[in-house]
């Protein structure tokens, strides 16, 4: 029996499209265990709609290692705990792939390194700015180039906290992507280099100052606002709650904000905000998960 814990994570970080992310301590916990023969899924605690077939994407992620490395399971039993809200913008089916991998990796005997499975996700989930998090923990700064991807993953102080504040409604990525323009002006390109290393640098010095410059962006949140109803309302909100920078997490719908005290008055201030508006959100405070996904296996 193989037990994985996969965090959610938050991508994008604002100027970092398709390449920054974060890992946050919300979890996709999933036990598979090879039995004689059939596939038994289980999922437990949710009310999200999560096939129970060949479409499973954890299944679907572990064929993918399967074949790489040429291992027939005889049958598969998957059971699925997730904390994590699916198509909210937190990771939800980067846990699966990155779960699904690693426990196909146990089950075949351990034949590829985290490498080459950083690659296998980020090629299946077609960006790599929430598998990288996932997988490394902590604050990543990724890149798929040809086959390689590269993910550099740098632990970052547990003061700094990030609230996700969750709508009741969903965003699908695939559509999220739909809305953003073919090409952006040079000033714009320039404009998301400069601010996403600048959040970069704050991150890792620690400097929280610059959080709430290094999180502009012109390259998707401009496109992706309409998606999301009150956008603006919600951002200077959290600025007034104290936010040290706020940003569409992935394609959304969540929105993240820094925080570095203050977590309860700010999680109070904006569920007080939601409940007059009538807006359906809810905020959570969590911690950036500076560990990854952790695999225990017990032999039986
Ligand atoms: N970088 C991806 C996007 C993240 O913005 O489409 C999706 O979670």
């Amino acid at each position: 029996m193989v037990k994985i814990r996969v965090p959610a994570t938050s991508a994008n970080m604002g100027a970092g499209f398709d390449t920054l992310g974060i890992a946050l301590n919300l979890y996709n916990r999933i036990e598979v265990e090879e039995i004689s023969s059939g596939l038994d899924i289980r999922v437990l605690n949710t009310a999200d709609y999560i096939p129970l077939d060949e479409r499973n994407l954890i299944y679907r992620a572990m064929l993918v290692v399967f074949k790489e490395v040429r291992y027939k399971p005889r049958g598969l039993r998957i059971v699925q705990n997730s904390e994590i809200p699916m198509t909210r913008g937190l990771g939800s089916s980067s846990a699966c792939i990155i779960g699904g991998m690693l426990a196909a990796n146990v089950i075949a005997g351990h034949p590829l390194p985290y490498s080459r499975i950083i690659e296998l996700a980020a090629k299946m989930e077609g960006h790599p700015d929430n598998v990288g998090p996932a997988l490394f923990g902590g604050f990543c700064v990724s890149l798929m180039a040809d086959e390689r991807t590269i993910v550099h993953s740098t632990k970052i102080r547990p003061h700094i906290k990030c609230a996700v504040m969750i709508p009741d409604y969903f965003v699908a990525t695939r559509k999220s992507r739909e809305v953003l323009p073919d090409s952006v002006p040079f000033r714009d390109a320039v404009f998301n280099i400069s601010h996403a290393s600048i959040l970069q640098a704050a991150l890792i010095s620690g400097d929280v100052s610059q959080l709430r410059i290094g999180v502009q962006d012109r390259l998707h949140q401009p496109y992706r606002r309409n998606c999301i109803d009150g956008f603006d309302e919600i951002f200077e909100r959290t600025y007034s709650a104290g936010s040290l920078g706020t940003y569409l997490s992935g394609s959304g719908p969540t929105v993240l904000s820094f925080l570095d005290g203050n977590y309860s008055s700010f999680k109070a201030e904006m569920e007080n905000f939601f409940t007059k508006n009538s807006h359906k959100w809810t905020c959570k405070i969590l911690d950036i998960d500076n560990v990854g996904a952790v695999v225990s296996e017990t032999k039986r």
